[in-house]
């Protein structure tokens, strides 16, 4: 078993990653959650097997109870919301209830959304079973729904008392899913630490053949390195955390403008990452073999590195203006000045931004 300690003062807890194991599963409920009597637990229909094994382990000492949403972004809603604080009261649940989340980003920021506004906060436990949600979306605290207007428009704060990472449940994770998840394991490679870069570089095969050790290896390194960022700027207040937008700009212009779904995330990020490697070369931060180094691995996991051909430059543009991470309709990149550093640049041209876009 490996831990990574996330220290928030009086909100700090423990990422447990194992492989294909459950055998410490009631011990770590019991140092979680204290006196907690009572378990609700939430699954998407794709991670229910996984979620019943859980809750299954658990029933001799805690009294569960489960919710089981529909698979997908669209399920991040105020209707599913609404569902589980209607399942919590029915269930009766108090404050020492524990909600215990088993599925990816989706199902860890809905139910996580829940228990923090249920009853004013209820102890939450993370079970990530995507590699995104294993390396980025459960860590951090950041929890909540999609709104018309806009993704993740409503949400919170809200630190788990605990993660479970069970390596082993990726593997029934589709592939298109698992090599998204890769974008981002690269990403912290290239905003926090070049011999992790270097290490992924080293062993494409096995990480492509989903290894157990590796991964596992893999997963604890990007925790800690999310959990440097979040130690530091647990609110998003003093602007650290913006580091790990890295790509998010380009990605998320990509995803607007194809239709959300067209790319996964990860696949946007990982284009997203060139042309903002791209972006920095213009700028004379970092030579062309940076680029081209984060170019060879992501086409090594088989993800895109370059925008689709029939997207327009000027709405990319127009979509990157509205962008939260854009200051008064100024642009705003995380560009690299090594492999291992990135630092927020605001003076970047719309100029400047067309020409790496441009074929
Ligand atoms: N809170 C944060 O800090 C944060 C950070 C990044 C992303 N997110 C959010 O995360 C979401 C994306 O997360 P995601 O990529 O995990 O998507 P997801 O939760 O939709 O999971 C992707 C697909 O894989 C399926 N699945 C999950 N685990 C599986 C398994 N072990 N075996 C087989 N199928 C499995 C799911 O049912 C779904 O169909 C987005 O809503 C995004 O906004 C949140
Ligand atoms: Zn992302």
């Amino acid at each position: 078993m490996q831990t990574v300690s996330v220290n928030l003062g009086p909100r700090s807890y423990s990422i447990q990653i194992i492989a294909h194991e459950t055998l410490g599963w009631l011990t770590f409920l019991k140092s979680a959650l204290g006196h907690t009597r009572k378990l609700f637990f939430v699954s998407d229909t794709h991670t229910t097997t996984l979620m019943q094994k859980l809750r299954d382990l658990s029933l001799g000492a805690y009294e569960c109870n489960h919710a089981i949403i529909p698979a997908g972004e669209s399920s991040k809603s105020m209707a599913q919301f609404s569902f589980l604080l209607d399942e919590l009261a029915e269930f009766g649940a108090d404050r020492q209830t524990g909600v215990v989340a088993v599925g990816g980003g989706v199902i860890g920021d809905l139910a996580g959304f829940a228990a923090a506004a249920y009853n004013r906060g209820l102890p939450f436990i993370q079970v990530p079973t995507t590699l995104l949600a294993m390396v980025d979306s459960s860590v951090g605290g950041k929890v909540g729904i999609n709104h018309p207007k806009g993704k993740n428009l409503i949400g919170a704060f809200h630190q788990p008392k605990a993660v479970w990472i069970d390596i082993g449940s990726l593997v029934t994770l589709p592939e298109r899913e698992y090599l998204s998840g890769l974008a981002e394991v690269v990403k912290y490679g290239v905003i926090q630490d070049p011999q992790f870069f270097e290490f992924l570089e080293q062993n494409t095969a096995k990480i492509l053949k989903r290894d157990a050790a590796i991964l596992r290896q893999i997963v604890a390194r990007c925790c800690r390195l999310k959990a440097d960022v979040v130690e530091k700027d647990e609110r998003e207040e003093t602007g650290l955390r913006m580091i790990l937008n890295y790509g998010h700009t380009f990605a998320h212009a990509f995803e607007t403008v194809s239709g959300y779904g067209h790319w996964l995330h990860g696949e946007a990020v990982a284009a997203g990452m060139v042309y903002a490697s791209r972006l920095a070369e213009k700028k004379d931060l970092i030579p062309a073999s940076i680029t081209e180094r984060q170019i060879k691995l992501l086409s090594e996991f088989r993800l895109p590195v370059k925008a689709e051909s029939g997207w327009k430059i000027p709405d990319l543009i127009e979509v990157m203006k509205r962008d939260k991470k854009a200051q008064a309709g100024r642009l705003r990149f995380i560009l690299p000045v090594k492999l291992g550093e990135v630092r927020a640049l605001d003076d970047v041209t719309e100029q400047q931004v067309a020409e790496v876009l441009a074929p």
